[in-house]
């Protein structure tokens, strides 16, 4: 599997076994070969591909290995990517990359369920490690492929799964290692926090700034796997396994989108001193666990608010770090490029050391593995921002006052803007701590009284954030 190639630096090197060597010399000079194999020459293939082309030497350098590019599979081979392909086979057949034995390590950057899953299990299957950038795949399928990954006793690295070049998997699982994980929360998706960004940023509608995001590039052509949350779940899904030590289980995760925020509902926000985000957030709460991607208020002055446009930011807290931030850009072609070769770096440096499972995919040993329960979304308290379209009769406040309280809801706040019993007004109530129940089930009586026109409109309000 590993060809000796060329010498670097000076010293002599002695025969024997890597383990021999390095121990003489203490982390030597001689240079091994890596031959990658690529899934997919898309956004992250091509800056894998151009990342290892331009910083090969330096890599060689850091690593005491050289990452020769070998095989690359798209279904356009014949496509301009502006890169120097000499020497590398770019082919339509995704299975000669993980059959073959001129292939080391496979990195697969192709996205989705299938082939991708079935083409990853292979290669694990055929001993060779993997790195990959696709949550969705391991969100809703890691369980088998990290079994598969450990009875081949190769690594599955997937840095680039969650927030691109924030390097937030290698904190939870060695720079954060010695900490009980309390919480992990943040903005994982950077089209959903470019778009309530730009919509608190120019007054305008949801619909629009979409539109405008697909035409600049931030947003998909099919953005419902990004506004609806999916994609922030994949990750928390991720994070939350990384955290607890639980088993990756995507469906158990609540998901809400951002679709239905309203213009209106960031112009209140901004106006109270808050700020509406699509957070991720995976908690412990006593003996299990909340996991939820929601747009939620959070306060102006708090890190999470500064988070602005396509970045992605993820807070962790550890019962001796406390919280510790991880800033910086969660996609594209260079940042995503920058992670999937951190997990190439790794996989050399351990083939150099002759290291094997030195750190456990999911960061705790597969048998300590504890599925835990997961609290009903609307059992978790919080504080509530409640908007309503209301004629503004007399009485009108004491029978919303009534309702709330007959639900056990005690409020904060009111504010309402203009008067009219003709046409309806907003009117928008902050609560005390309550449940997402008993503020839902009021919200069903309400919707019903005369005075109320519309719908009414609910946010959760995180507090406590760094
Ligand atoms: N884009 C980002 O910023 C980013 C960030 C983090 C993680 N990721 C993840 O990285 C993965 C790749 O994303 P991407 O944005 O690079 O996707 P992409 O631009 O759509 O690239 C996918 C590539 O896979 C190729 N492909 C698809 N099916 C194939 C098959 N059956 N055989 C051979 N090649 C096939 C495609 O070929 P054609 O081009 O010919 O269709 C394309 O080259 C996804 O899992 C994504 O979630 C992306």
């Amino acid at each position: 599997m590993w060809r000796r190639i060329e010498r670097v630096g000076s010293g002599a090197i002695g025969r024997g076994g890597w383990a021999g060597r390095l121990g003489k010399k203490g982390g030597g000079s001689l240079v091994e070969e890596l031959r990658i194999g690529v899934l997919g020459f898309g956004t992250v293939g091509t800056g894998t591909v151009r990342l290892l082309l331009t910083n090969g030497e330096l890599l060689a350098q850091r690593t005491g290995v050289r990452f020769r590019l070998v095989r690359i599979a798209t279904l356009d081979p014949q496509g301009d990517r502006g890169l120097d392909l000499a020497g590398i086979e770019v082919t339509d057949d995704a299975w000669k990359v993980v059959d073959g034995d001129d292939i080391d390590v496979v990195v697969e950057v192709m996205g989705g369920l299938e082939p991708a899953g079935s083409l990853v299990l292979r290669a694990l299957r055929n001993g060779k490690p993997v790195v990959t950038a696709n949550k969705a795949l391991l969100a809703q399928r890691g369980e088998g492929l990290i079994a598969e990954a450990l009875r081949s006793g190769v690594e599955l690295g997937f840095e680039a799964a969650v927030a691109g070049a924030v390097p937030v998997i290698k904190a939870l699982k060695e720079s954060l290692a010695a900490n009980r994980i309390q919480q992990v929360y943040g903005i994982l998706n950077g089209t959903c926090n470019y778009i309530l960004t730009e919509m608190r940023e120019k007054g305008l509608p949801f619909a629009t700034i979409l539109g405008e995001a697909q035409r600049l590039g931030f947003a998909e052509a099919d953005p419902s796997f990004d506004v609806d949350g999916i994609d922030a779940a994949h990750k928390l899904t991720i994070l939350a396994s990384l955290a607890f030590g639980t088993p990756l289980d995507f469906e158990r995760v609540t998901v809400e989108g951002i679709r239905h925020i309203s213009d209106v509902d960031i112009a209140w926000a901004t106006e109270m001193g808050y700020r509406i985000k699509l957070l991720a957030v995976a908690r412990r709460s006593g003996d299990e666990i909340e996991l939820g991607v929601r747009p939620v208020l959070v306060a102006d002055a708090s890190m999470v608010a500064t988070v602005e446009g396509v970045f992605n930011a993820v807070f962790i807290e550890g019962d001796f770090s406390g919280t510790t931030m991880y800033y910086g850009r969660g996609a594209g072609e260079r940042p995503t490029a920058s992670a999937v070769v951190a997990d190439l770096v790794e996989i050399g440096r351990n083939r150099r050391s002759g290291a094997r499972g030195r750190v456990p995919t999911l960061s705790i040993l597969p048998q300590h593995l504890v599925p835990l329960p997961v609290r009903d979304s609307r059992e978790q308290s919080g504080e509530y921002y409640i908007r309503l379209e209301v004629r503004d009769r007399p009485g009108v406040l004491a029978q919303l006052t009534e309702v709330l309280a007959r639900f056990g809801i005690s409020i904060d706040a009111i504010h309402q803007k203009g008067r009219s019993q003709e046409s309806a007004v907003p009117l928008v109530m902050v609560t005390h701590e309550t449940t997402e129940r008993q503020v839902r089930d009021a919200l069903v009586q309400i919707a019903a009284l005369d005075p109320v026109s519309e719908p009414p409109r609910l946010i959760r309000i995180e507090s406590g954030l760094a």
